[in-house]
């Protein structure tokens, strides 16, 4: 398999997690680069379903070695009780299966008061986050105030550090009419959690040159998705990290020539959680997906806004990451459409885009163009085969890959690793 970047080719929530775990079965290292616990990668293996916000999904397979990158924001008290759970439902997390980090930033009490009251402050222009305050601890990395794993697993460090920032954001926490925090608790929990971490912790970048110099296969496991990259998504409705595949390098430390190929995940129509644009949102296909149970965020539980296939979008996302391989997922959701709706540029005013504008607000007036496919009205959910899909449905798939300008490499029918075609 090689070197393997996967990304979100839309608003994330594609269903990463269980591409990844396909593909992890020929990899050797799993690495995520990028974002917290804000993510959350579902995974069904044997009908058992696995939640995970911040072990990469590789977790769940014997022999591989998980890595959380430099470029994640880590909740220690989060990646604790993932790690607890993980154990209750049998499944070993040891020094020999994971490693974390020493460069991963913290994230802290008062980074997730933050998130919450900017939220407030922001009224109905609020970004919606999942209040894990996942952008005030990229900000205090970008300033230069964070605190790193290798602070949180030394005692003295942490007391001194902690202590200083708990009082400058005591200050702020005030001034934004939330309580303040008792540095007393904040640094039993996180010394706490930071001697149960200590034995993971590594300096991940040589540990990941040391294990491709031996020629291991390595896959990276992304989150979120490209429009909610800092730098290339719809800003400010965005997370705070680079999502996108370039992150994949700044977050590991493993440098873009050794990486070989980019996959691009993407759902057969379009979701996104929280505010900000979706041009091709729609009420009766968000209708008809929640009726069917599905759709609602793995991290906050939040009903996610659905809307038609957007090709502009994805293709941007093909031009921004590099997609060679295509995953395309929840093919089933579309089952019971008559008629299925792709769209294929965006007009705004008298200008027509076969781009998506860097301006949010520009992105939010344009109007989508739509192409009709007739659909299948046929369950794919037990095919297995290329050729057991409905005709239709492979002109579909055919169709949105060509648009988004890359090979289709996959298609899935369901959550589980039976229900995936290889096409
Ligand atoms: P934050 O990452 O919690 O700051 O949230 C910023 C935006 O990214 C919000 O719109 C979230 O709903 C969205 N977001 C963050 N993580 C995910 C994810 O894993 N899937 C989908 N959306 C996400």
């Amino acid at each position: 398999m090689a070197n393997t970047i996967l990304v979100g080719a839309q608003w994330g929530d594609e269903g990463k997690g269980k591409i990844i775990d396909v593909l992890t079965e020929q990899a050797d290292v799993v690495v995520r680069y990028a974002g917290g616990n804000n993510a959350g990668h579902t995974v069904i293996v044997n009908g058992k379903k696995s939640v995970l916000h911040l072990i990469p999904s590789g977790i769940l397979r014997k022999n591989k070695l998980c890595v959380i990158g430099n470029g994640v924001v880590c909740d220690p008290l989060g990646l604790v009780q993932e790690m607890e759970g993980l154990a209750k439902s049998g499944i070993k997390v040891t020094p020999k299966n994971f490693v974390l980090s020493e460069t991963a930033h913290v994230v802290l009490p008062y980074h997730r008061e933050l998130d919450a009251q900017r939220e407030v402050i922001k009224g109905k222009n609020k970004i919606g986050t999942t209040k894990r305050g996942i952008g005030p601890a990229y900000g205090d990395k970008a300033a230069r105030v964070g605190l790193r794993i290798a602070d949180l697993v030394d005692s003295d460090r942490l007391k001194e550090k902690l202590a200083a920032r708990i009082k400058e954001n005591n200050a702020v926490l005030k001034s934004l009419g939330a309580k303040p925090l008792s540095f007393a608790k904040v640094f039993a929990d996180y010394d706490k959690a930071g001697k149960f971490l200590k034995p993971f912790v590594a300096n991940t970048v040589v540990l990941l040159h040391d294990a491709m110099n031996r020629g291991v296969e390595m896959l990276f496991e992304g989150a979120q998705g490209t429009f909610l990259d800092i730098d290339h998504g719809t800003y400010p409705f965005v997370t705070s990290s680079n999502t996108t595949a370039g992150g994949a390098c700044t977050g590991s430390g493993v440098p873009p020539h050794r990486m070989d190929r980019v996959v691009g995940v993407m759902k057969a129509y379009t979701t996104r959680v929280g505010e900000g644009p979706l041009p091709t949102e729609n009420q009766v296909i968000s209708d008809l997906l929640h009726g069917m149970g599905r759709e609602f965020g793995a991290t906050t539980g939040r009903a996610r806004r659905c809307g038609w296939f957007d090709s502009v979008a994805t293709r941007h996302a093909t031009m921004v990451n590099g997609i060679d391989d295509l995953a395309v997922t929840n093919l089933d959701g579309l089952d019971t459409v008559e008629s299925i709706k792709v769209c294929i540029a965006y007009r705004h005013g008298k200008k027509r885009y076969d781009y998506v504008p860097n301006d949010a607000q520009v992105l939010a007036e344009c109007e989508p163009v739509y192409a009709e496919f007739e659909g299948w009205c046929t369950p794919t959910d037990k095919c297995k085969t290329w050729k057991q899909l409905p005709a239709k449905a492979r002109a579909y798939l055919k169709a949105i890959a060509e648009l988004t300008g890359a090979k289709l490499f996959i298609a899935s029918v369901g959550p589980g690793r039976e229900q995936t075609i290889f096409v």
